[in-house]
């Protein structure tokens, strides 16, 4: 079958969604890890930040790797967002009047919440680039280009940005946690392998689900707690 062959049937859009958000959970995990050098003060962060300008040297260019990075990032969340979006219109389609009683099972609860936190972490991505990448006056009245550190800093002393920041990566543990579980079965689990493997996949769904979000969250609640400053 053509890949775009492929696309319209529903579990070419479930391919679609594991792959891009399969990226995205690689991206993630870095970020996050990436983050926790604000805690080694500024010169390192600062370096560090500096130095994924350089990532990939000496084979690639100053911003080369970052700009490739960036653009599959771009793709991917296009493309999670087009198939979710695309799924859900289906399924509607199939069913446009609704269940005549309603009964939230936890497929839809599920899938409910995949939904609302999506669109939440898809808002919280516009926000934070507008806020310490953009550096938009209105978003961020004291960024400073070129020093991340204290963009960081005197971003999350802002109260309500910290909290913001908070109930993101809050939001984004529930989605990863679904989300890790739906790409495995996505990604090849048959019935019959499904039992096996249902432990160890739910402990790395946990464990996403658990240390993403606390290692995002601890850098504004240090800032918070005047930790980082
Ligand atoms: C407390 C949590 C977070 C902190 C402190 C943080 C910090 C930062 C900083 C400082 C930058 C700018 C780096 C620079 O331009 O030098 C950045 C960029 C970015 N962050 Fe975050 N981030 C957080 C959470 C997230 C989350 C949850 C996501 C995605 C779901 C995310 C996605 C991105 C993206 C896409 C960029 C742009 C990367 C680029 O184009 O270079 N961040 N983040």
């Amino acid at each position: 079958m053509q890949a775009a062959a492929l696309y319209r049937t529903s579990i070419g859009k479930k391919a679609v969604m594991a792959v891009t958000g399969l990226i995205w959970i690689g991206y993630v995990v870095m970020h996050m890890y990436g983050n926790l050098k604000a805690f080694q003060g500024p010169v390192y962060f600062n370096e560090y930040a500096e130095g994924l300008r350089e990532l990939g040297a000496p084979v690639f260019g100053h911003l080369h790797l970052l700009t490739i990075a960036r653009i599959v990032l771009l793709v991917s969340i296009v493309l999670h967002v087009w198939s979710a979006w695309s799924l859900y219109q289906q399924a509607r389609y199939a069913r446009p009047f609704g269940y005549a009683e309603r009964k939230v099972v936890q497929a839809n609860y599920a899938s409910l919440t995949m939904r609302l936190g999506g669109a939440v972490i898809l808002l919280f991505v516009i926000y934070h680039l507008m806020h310490l990448t953009w550096g938009i006056p209105f978003v961020h009245p004291d960024f400073v280009r070129g020093d991340p550190y204290h963009n960081l800093v005197t971003g999350f002393q802002f109260v309500p940005a910290a909290i913001v920041y908070i109930i993101a990566v809050i939001a984004l543990g529930f989605h990863l946690y679904h989300g890790t579980w739906s790409m495995f079965q996505t990604l090849g689990l048959s019935r019959r392998r499904y039992e096996q493997f249902e432990q160890p996949i739910r402990a790395l769904s946990w464990l996403l689900a658990i240390l993403v979000p606390a290692g995002f969250a601890s850098v504004p609640i240090a800032v918070l707690l005047g930790i980082i400053r």
